[in-house]
């Protein structure tokens, strides 16, 4: 009966109990870890011909120890042509002369390594560039004698079709950059398909050898100590083999006279195949053969889609995919759209439906969407920082976030993305140009991007010159890069921030705030309040918080805001104030609740019970 009384008391007393802190093993460093995107054209020049460079980011690694980044992932270095600014590949085994040579890499993972840093490859499994080996081998003639023959997607002219051949294509598949996917190859007379640029041909993953060659790819980057990989356009690597043609997408208006947009169908032929889970699954046996302790290698896929469509690439427990599939949902924020709700649909989506023990992640930029700053206003930078940062999960960062960098204007005279200069109708909505503009480090000439006297790539946004750039953020109090580092100390410091807690606090049109519980026994935990609307607002977290488990006090402390000016203000739960545009992270000490009232009487029952002895006998019974 004794034991019985134990029993139940232990069992009650770790119910009360909130979520343990999460203690992430090797396997789960990126867990813990803010990634880091760089461009590299636009990171750090080293010589001065006003495009970045591996030793220029080499240069710039202490940087990342300074604002509490662990893991840095570079956009691809390999040989290119760049067109596509180096996601269409010469060489995947090699690094483009722009950026420097493979001696150049192995200092630089060496350097980041020293300094603790975590480094990620971008991986382009898709296609090629048309100057790859294969490819200028493969488009020289469809004879079963040419070892290439088969590399990439190759097919006869529309049967039954009239015209030239050349003007005979497969099917109405449209390009990713617009127009068909099909391109004429005169020596072979037939086509070839690229879903993105004609110079980006798609290799072609019926071809075992093709599944060879970049396995060989992925091992070559291991060895050389590569700590993970973001494999880029993942859900366009298969096309359907019966090559009818996609649907028309109903919702789409055409541009009289324009050449096909890649929105104008649906894609149920090119995208999304589901024989490309097997790939996925085939790759993470290569990482798993790669991992051993500590070095567990991290995989990201990035596909733009819906969450739905995206959730598949966590794989299941059985058979694991990606680590995590980028969740781009916050990158579809517009001004228009904003509110509190809208954050609250685009973070729910995502953690509703995520499978059993898998792991969030939040991304608010990269090098195809863009700013931030752009998209919502200069505004939100800081308050987004807050979410990007503090939501549970891994976040991305894009380079210049983390100081509120805006984008530029590149008129179209002058734009280099190729996807804006071959649609021309469309370009201001296509144009990649300007979140590609050089990161603003100073306010010498070119933001101390580059020492060229001539021009950078892209021009560097002139705000350089007031404030929006490293060297006056670092020391300054209040600046978005103090905000980031702080955020970026509380994600390594607070248990709060390292579970899958997450708890809606306040959510209506203005208002988007959470609660994140503390992960260990000390029950510290953490408010985070966003307001989106065009006025203050005042509400009462106290009584939104409260609920069986724990007690929420009356009074919090402003551990970050958004201006870096109420940290350390102690605020009333029950009537928060939250200006327009501003985002609070409330520190606040809740106590156990109902069911540890209940422990704590136990907890007596059990002291009295082993003053009297009793315990000891029930557990080891003397033997008389
Ligand atoms: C990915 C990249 C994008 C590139 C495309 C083709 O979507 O992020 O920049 O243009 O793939 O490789
Ligand atoms: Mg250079």
């Amino acid at each position: 009966m004794h034991f019985g009384v134990i029993l139940v008391c232990l069992l009650i007393t770790v119910v009360a109990q909130p979520t343990m802190a999460a203690k992430f093993t090797w396997r789960e460093w990126w867990k813990n870890t803010i990634v880091y995107q760089i461009y590299p054209r636009s990171f750090q020049d080293s010589d001065g011909d006003g495009v970045g460079d591996l030793k220029g980011i080499t240069s710039r690694l202490k940087y990342f120890n300074q604002i509490g980044v662990d893991t840095i992932w570079l956009s691809p270095v390999y040989t290119s042509p760049m067109a596509d600014f180096g996601y269409d590949v010469a060489d995947f085994k090699d690094i483009d002369p722009i950026f420097g040579t493979i001696a150049d890499f192995d200092d630089l993972i060496d350097t980041a390594h020293n300094l603790g840093l975590k480094l990620m490859m971008d991986f382009v499994p898709n296609h090629s560039s048309e100057e790859h080996e294969w490819f200028l081998q493969s488009k020289e003639n469809n004879d079963t004698n040419n070892p290439y023959r088969d590399y990439y997607v190759w097919k006869d002219p529309k049967i039954g079709c009239n015209d030239p051949p050349e003007k005979c294509v497969p099917n109405n598949w449209v390009s990713v950059f617009g127009g068909s996917v099909w391109e004429w190859e005169p020596k072979r007379k037939q086509f070839y398909l690229h879903q993105f640029l004609k110079e980006q041909p798609d290799l072609n993953y019926n071809n075992p050898e093709v599944h060879r060659e970049m396995k060989e790819v992925i091992k070559f980057w291991f060895e050389k100590g590569v700590d993970g990989l973001r494999v880029d356009a993942i859900r366009h690597m298969y096309e359907d083999q019966d090559m009818e043609d996609e649907p028309i997408n109903p919702e789409y208006t055409p541009v009289p006279g324009e050449r096909p947009q890649y929105d104008s169908l649906i894609h149920t032929k090119t995208a999304d195949l589901p024989e490309l889970h097997d790939v996925i699954k085939d790759w993470r046996g290569i990482f798993e053969d790669f991992s051993s302790e500590p070095n567990y290698r991290f995989m990201v896929t990035e596909s733009y889609d819906t969450h739905r469509a995206l959730l598949p690439y966590y794989g299941t427990p059985n058979q694991p995919e990606a680590d995590y599939p980028f969740n781009f949902g916050l990158t579809e924020l517009t001004n228009e759209s904003l509110s509190g709700k809208e954050i609250h649909n685009k973070v729910q989506d995502w953690m509703k439906d995520l499978p059993g023990g898998k792991w969030p992640n939040w991304v608010i930029g990269n090098h195809d969407t863009a700013r931030i700053t752009e998209r919502l206003g200069i505004k939100y930078a800081r308050a987004m920082n807050i979410l990007n940062l503090l939501l549970p999960g891994t976040p991305t960062t894009y380079y210049g976030e983390e100081i509120a960098m805006e984008g530029i204007w590149v008129p179209y005279n002058e734009t280099q993305d190729p996807y804006a200069i071959n649609n021309p109708n469309h370009w201001e909505e296509y144009t990649r140009d300007p979140e590609r503009s050089p990161m603003q480090w100073d306010d010498t000439p070119h933001a101390g991007f580059s020492t060229t006297n001539g021009k950078t790539w892209l021009p560097v946004n002139d705000n350089y010159l007031t404030g929006v750039n490293v060297a006056d953020q670092i020391t300054n109090q209040k600046s978005s890069l103090a905000l980031f580092k702080t955020l970026a100390n509380l994600r390594k410091t607070e248990s709060s921030f390292q579970t899958n807690h997450l708890k809606y606090a306040i959510v209506n049109e203005q208002i988007f705030s959470f609660f994140r519980l503390s992960g260990d026994s000390t029950l510290l935990s953490f408010l985070v309040i966003v307001n989106t609307g065009d006025s203050p607002s005042t509400d009462d977290y106290q009584t939104a918080l409260m609920n069986d488990d724990f007690v929420v006090p009356g009074f919090g402390v402003v551990e970050v805001s958004s201006g870096m000016d109420r940290n350390g203000d102690s605020v009333e739960l029950n009537k928060i104030s939250v200006a327009s545009g501003e985002a609070l992270v409330v520190k606040v000490q809740v106590s156990f609740g109902n069911k540890a009232s209940v422990t704590m009487p136990c907890i007596i029952v059990i002291a009295i019970m082993a003053m009297m002895g009793v315990i000891l006998q029930d557990f080891f019974p003397l033997q008389i």
